[in-house]
């Protein structure tokens, strides 16, 4: 089954940029920028991953965030990410990043932008991994803040495909965001949020009515409430499922308690994705096969899932089709 997992051709839709930074290249980037870190060792810093909610993990990711500085270390978080998506059938990905991280301690916009979309047109060229990008709002921020990170990326639209939610949830909803989302659609974004990760089914509520979302990051909140999922399954809106982060922020207490079958029963438009792999102990891949042992998932369904991720994914139709024809061929041939 293992096998079946890391050779299947596959998307990544819910990925932080940002999460992905592995500490071995945190150090690397500190040593560089002479920046200090809270922390003397990987070890350390792998002993402080333990979290008990969503806060707890933010709290360190935007620590970590800080030793970034220059264009060339956006360009090797970016890079390293893609070539570990080069290694696990990883076809297409749908990159997150932070702006307001960045820009709120001095970091040019350009600078970030500029580094992460050089590394994927590389990645593309020398892996043959296409991605486009997804510029997040910080929930936990104002949004006139969110509007001056609109502003600075009008230079840089032909960069960016969607905007995205995130941050901390609970006392954030979607509502605090009615008129940037309005204004970054207008602008061309496609809307999407992370919702129903601890806040509730209202939230998930809000961003499909007020912001208009076309896929929700997480979205297990849903399940408390049958009318939303259906309305959900009406809209054809997909989940970005995150297995791993799940459990690591309590969001599940076990993998073997995991929505993820409950949500497919449904009707649910279910994807696998890692969120902040640096963070949550695996990427995409590790994520497919420990739901795949929790949840006794059989290759039909994990191609499914794999199925979903390239149909629910913002490529053009053309490449969706040639990334759906291989995957076809791949599950006629080892199923
Ligand atoms: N930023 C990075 N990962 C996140 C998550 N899982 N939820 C909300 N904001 C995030
Ligand atoms: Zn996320």
């Amino acid at each position: 089954m293992n096998n079946f997992i890391e050779n299947l051709p596959k998307a990544e839709l819910h990925l932080h940029i940002e999460g992905s930074f592995e500490p071995s290249l945190m150090f690397k980037i500190a040593k560089r920028n002479n920046i200090e870190i809270p922390f003397k060792s990987v070890q350390e810093i792998e002993d402080a991953y333990k979290f008990s909610c969503l806060q707890d993990f933010l709290d360190i990711y935007y620590q970590g965030a800080n030793v970034l500085q220059t264009e060339q270390d956006f360009y090797d978080l970016t890079y390293s990410y893609l070539q570990k998506c080069a290694a696990q059938n990883v076809r297409h990905t749908e990159i997150m990043f932070d702006p307001q991280t960045h820009t709120d301690r001095g970091i040019l916009f350009e600078t970030v932008i500029n580094g992460i979309s050089k590394a994927c047109n590389a990645a593309k060229e020398n892996f043959g991994v296409t991605s486009l990008l997804i510029m997040s709002y910080l929930r936990h921020l104002s949004e006139d803040d969110c509007f001056k990170t609109l502003e600075q990326s009008i230079p840089f639209k032909d960069k960016i495909t969607a905007v995205g939610l995130d941050s901390s949830e609970k006392g954030n909803p979607p509502s605090k965001f009615a008129k940037v989302f309005e204004a970054s659609v207008k602008e061309g974004y496609i809307p999407v949020a992370h919702a129903g990760e601890e806040g509730n089914a209202d939230y998930v509520w809000e961003a499909l009515d007020i912001l208009k979302i076309k896929r929700i990051d997480h979205g297990n909140n849903s399940l408390q409430d049958a009318k939303l999922v259906q309305e959900i399954i009406k809209r054809d809106l997909a989940l970005t499922v995150c297995p791993l982060s799940n459990t690591a922020l309590q969001v599940v207490k076990d993998l073997k308690e995991h929505p993820l079958k409950k949500m497919l029963n449904l009707g649910l438009k279910v994807t696998i994705n890692s969120d902040d792999p640096a963070f949550f102990g695996g990427q995409v891949n590790e994520n497919y096969k420990q739901i795949q042992q929790a949840l006794d998932l059989s290759k039909e369904t994990l191609y499914q899932l794999a199925k979903n991720s390239f149909t629910y994914s913002f490529l053009d139709a053309e490449t969706k089709n040639k990334y759906l024809a291989e995957l076809e061929t791949y599950y006629q041939n080892n199923k």
